[in-house]
Order: C-alpha cells, then sequence, then structure tokens
C-alpha cells in the first residue's frame, strides 16, 4: 500500500481548504477496500490477509485494542514493538490528513422544539457548531449542507439563521425525517443519487 505524499503535521494552518482534501483523499484512497468492508465476521477480511495484518492485529489485548479506540491508533499501538510498518504509517497519515485546528466559539442557546430526539452529546455539537458558522451564515444568501443525515444541523440553520438551507443527503431512509414543509427531490449528482430536502425558513 502506498500514501501519497502528505502536508506536514502543522499544515492545516497553512495550506488551502482544497490542499488539504486532496491530502486527505490521498491517505483515503488506497485503504477505501478497508473502509467498505467492515467486520462482521470473526474471520479476517481479505483486505487484512491482503496486507499481512491478520496475525499481528488478533494478536492485540483488550488493553490495547481500548487504547486504540480511545485515542486512535497511532496513539493506541505506541510501545506495541512488532507492528507492521503499513499500519503504523497508515496510522500517521490519518493522524496528519485528519487533524484540525481547535477553534473557540461560545455555543448559541438551541431552540428546545428543533431539539426533540436529538442527544445531550449532540445537542453541545450543534450549538458549537451553529456558532462557528455564525460569521459566515450573516455574509451568505443560503446554506447547503452536505451530507445532512436527518437534517438536524440544516433544520437549525434555517431556523437560527433565518437563510434558505439546502440539504444534501445520500441515502434516502434518513431524509425522511426532515421537517414538514420540506421540499425535497432525488436527484443524480455525478452518478449518485442524492436527496436535496429545501427547508422552510
Ligand atoms: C454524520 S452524518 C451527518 C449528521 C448531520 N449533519 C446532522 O446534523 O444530523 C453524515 C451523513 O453524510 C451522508 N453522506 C455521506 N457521503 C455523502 C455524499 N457523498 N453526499 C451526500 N451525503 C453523504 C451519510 O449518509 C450520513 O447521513
Amino acid at each position: 500500500m502506498k500514501c501519497r505524499s502528505l502536508l506536514p503535521v502543522n499544515a492545516a494552518s497553512t495550506s488551502s481548504a482544497g490542499d488539504r482534501l486532496r491530502a486527505a483523499l490521498g491517505v483515503l484512497e488506497p485503504v477505501l477496500d478497508i473502509v467498505n468492508a467492515r467486520v462482521e465476521q470473526a474471520a479476517p477480511p481479505a483486505w487484512c490477509e491482503r496486507r499481512g495484518w491478520a496475525e499481528f492485529l488478533l494478536s492485540l489485548s483488550d488493553a490495547v485494542l481500548f487504547a486504540c479506540e480511545a485515542h486512535g491508533l497511532e496513539l493506541g499501538l505506541r510501545g506495541v514493538t512488532n507492528a507492521p510498518r503499513e499500519l503504523l504509517a497508515l496510522a500517521e497519515s490519518v493522524r496528519v490528513a485528519t487533524t484540525l485546528p481547535r477553534l473557540r466559539a461560545r455555543a448559541v442557546e438551541l431552540p428546545q422544539a428543533a431539539l426533540l430526539g436529538v442527544s445531550a452529546r449532540k445537542r453541545e455539537q450543534l450549538g458549537a457548531v451553529l456558532a462557528l458558522a455564525s460569521p459566515l451564515a450573516a455574509q451568505a444568501a443560503r446554506v447547503v449542507d452536505v451530507g445532512a443525515g436527518s437534517g438536524h444541523l440544516a433544520r437549525l440553520c434555517a431556523e437560527f439563521f433565518q437563510r434558505e438551507t439546502l440539504a444534501l443527503e445520500l441515502k434516502r431512509s434518513v431524509t425522511a425525517s426532515f421537517p414538514s414543509g420540506s421540499i425535497t427531490a432525488q436527484e443524480a449528482i455525478d452518478g449518485e443519487p442524492l436527496t436535496l430536502g429545501l427547508l422552510p425558513v
């Protein structure tokens, strides 16, 4: 497996968003077979055997697995001596490509009516995202939420910013819960079926 050249760790603050997305794609593309084949059976999946990782991964203790889940693969495998070099390189590339700058924002108060069925953790995230998006929305004519899921963020954007909001979602099943009054349509963009929801303001 080859990981394309990556930007340095501190690149997030200096390079353009396009460069950072291209770098992330460079990490993701060679491992799409891993992303697309979830481990659902006891037998090691083909991508794991192909890379010769099965024996190593099956030998990991629960403590190391917990550490990997809690802190990411790179930190979790620190101190594990026989980790395959390719796997360590992938772990590092993923960290570099996905590390985002820490932003500070005072979370906004969200309208309770819009939050039915939303977990406490998600409410906190939504409040922070809305606060961060406020200066952008103030200058925008329309909000577009790509990967809108069931539309929580998109609905709050429409309400909170009073902007026309377009929610794009790949899976038809989740868009059934778009708020009443939404105009939804099925479209194909680059061959991918998408549900478009224009949310009421
Ligand atoms: C983490 S969820 C989004 C949660 C949502 N923003 C919210 O506030 O509830 C990510 C969503 O992106 C969708 N998605 C993934 N790839 C997509 C694509 N290429 N185009 C549109 N939606 C996509 C997934 O189906 C999933 O529902």
